[in-house]
């Protein structure tokens, strides 16, 4: 919006001082071309002058006349004054000595008043002297200015006028239930920022309920089953008349249970994992020390956790806490499906910093990477093992606020999956504890 008001602004400045001056270049060169006009007019008033003074002296002026009105251009004519038609408050001048110019549109004379013999010569100018209107150019220059600002901005606001017709459009698409409307690329930068806000927008909602839909399949999905058990257990409990056989049931009523209560516990924890719900820090943390941290407190029993890194310190911006939970959830997968070795590597490569969680189990199948980081899927290596099938889904969405991929791999080093995480690197100038909007 900045944009678009600068942009207006600097286009009217532009337009304003760009025409006004280009104009007033031409009136001055027109009015230049009215001067030599003037001047010539000045010369013919002399001339009638000398005529009428000369005239008013001689004796034999209608013989001068006829000669002269024979070969001349410029008629000459003499009046009486009563007989001259002359404007009160111009005769004191005119019975002064001043000429009087009068205009018509076919004719153009130069009067004097001669004194001696009380009359009026008139000089004609045939055709008049080939001057301009200035009052009517000066409309006309006017007119000329403001269509060319009309003009300039209807240039500016048309582009403009396509661009929102197509942000209307693409609204109203996307409210009639349409969620995949979005704004192709504009080569008009100054409304180029509200377009992509717009396809921002529309991300967002459309992956917001396309979440919800997930979860609310997957919890229909997920609690069906147990809800079911449930049922069956009551009516068994029911039906049942022995004391032993009761107690199975119960315990079977109360595992049940504890299976929905986790369920509903994660999908909850899921849940509230909404970027617009949490506060997240943004600080440079270094990932070496933090996959430190977590490997000496997840070292038990059989199994060992190694770090290895490649390189310098790796800083990223993000959030410990965050990115605790994101190493825990890779950690705990890998300590389920693995036999007894991890391995945690952090490396950066480039304008890329990578940890990975490595381990020497089955590792997870081509076919199933791409959903295993959704929401409730879980694979089939885990008939035994406890889970909802959320930690690698709660990896990718945590990964998702600091601009990070989740990779799923094999592990070339333990043989198993190698599931890693690829931040942008923190450089060292980067703004500590910034938060995006
Ligand atoms: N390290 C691994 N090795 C082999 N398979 C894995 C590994 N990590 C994840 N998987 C597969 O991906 C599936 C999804 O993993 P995810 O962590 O999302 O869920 P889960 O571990 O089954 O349950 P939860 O994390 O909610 O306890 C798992 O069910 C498993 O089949
Ligand atoms: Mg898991």
């Amino acid at each position: 919006v900045k944009y678009l008001t600068t942009s207006l602004v600097v286009v009217i400045i532009t337009a304003v001082i760009g025409l006004g001056w280009g104009l007033s270049e031409i009136y001055s060169r027109m009015s230049s071309s009215q001067a030599v006009v003037e001047t010539a007019l000045q010369g013919y008033q002399r001339l009638g002058r000398d005529i009428a003074t000369t005239l008013d002296l001689v004796s034999n002026r209608d013989e001068i006349l006829g000669h002269w009105n024979r070969q001349s251009t410029f008629t000459i004519s003499i009046q009486d004054l009563e007989n001259f038609p002359i404007p009160a408050e111009l005769t004191m001048d005119f019975e002064g000595g001043e000429p009087l110019v009068l205009e018509s549109s076919e004719d153009l004379s130069i009067n004097y008043y001669m004194a001696a013999s009380d009359q009026v010569m008139s000089l004609h100018l045939a055709g008049g002297l080939s001057g301009t209107d200035l009052s009517i150019q000066n409309i006309a220059l006017t007119f000329l200015f403001y269509a060319g600002i009309i003009l300039v901005i209807a240039v500016w606001i048309y582009p403009l006028t396509i661009r929102l017709n197509l942000l209307h459009r693409s609204t109203k698409t996307f409210g009639s239930g349409d969620l995949s409307a979005r704004i192709g690329p504009s080569k008009i930068p100054y409304i180029a920022d509200i377009e992509q806000e717009f396809n921002r927008m529309a991300d967002r909602i459309q992956s917001l309920i396309s979440d919800n839909k997930l979860l609310s399949r997957a919890v229909s999905h997920n609690l069906k089953t147990p809800l079911a058990r449930l049922r069956l257990g009551v009516d068994a409990l029911e039906e049942s008349r022995d004391e032993e056989q009761k107690q199975v049931y119960f315990r079977r009523l109360n595992r049940d249970l504890a299976h929905m209560e986790s369920l509903i516990e994660t999908l909850l924890e899921y849940a509230r994992l909404d970027e617009a719900n949490v506060k997240i820090d943004r600080k440079r943390i270094d990932l070496k020390h933090v996959a430190e941290g977590l490997a000496s407190s997840f070292e038990e029993g059989e199994v060992t956790v190694s770090v290895v890194n490649h390189g310098s310190p790796v800083f990223i911006i993000g959030d410990e806490n965050y990115l605790r939970m994101q190493l825990e959830n890779l950690l705990d997968n890998a300590l389920k499906y693995a036999q007894s070795n991890l391995l945690i590597a952090t490396r950066a490569s480039g304008s890329k910093v990578v940890f990975e969680v490595h381990d020497d189990g089955e590792g997870i199948p081509l076919s199933d990477r791409e959903q295993a980081i959704m929401p409730f899927w879980r694979g089939g290596n885990n008939k035994d093992r406890e889970g909802h099938g959320i930690g690698l889904a709660i990896v990718a969405r945590i990964a998702e606020w600091f601009d990070a991929k989740v990779v799923i791999g094999d592990s070339t080093e333990l043989g198993g999956a190698c599931i890693g995480v690829i931040f942008p690197v923190a450089d060292a100038g980067s703004r500590m504890n910034t938060k995006r909007k």
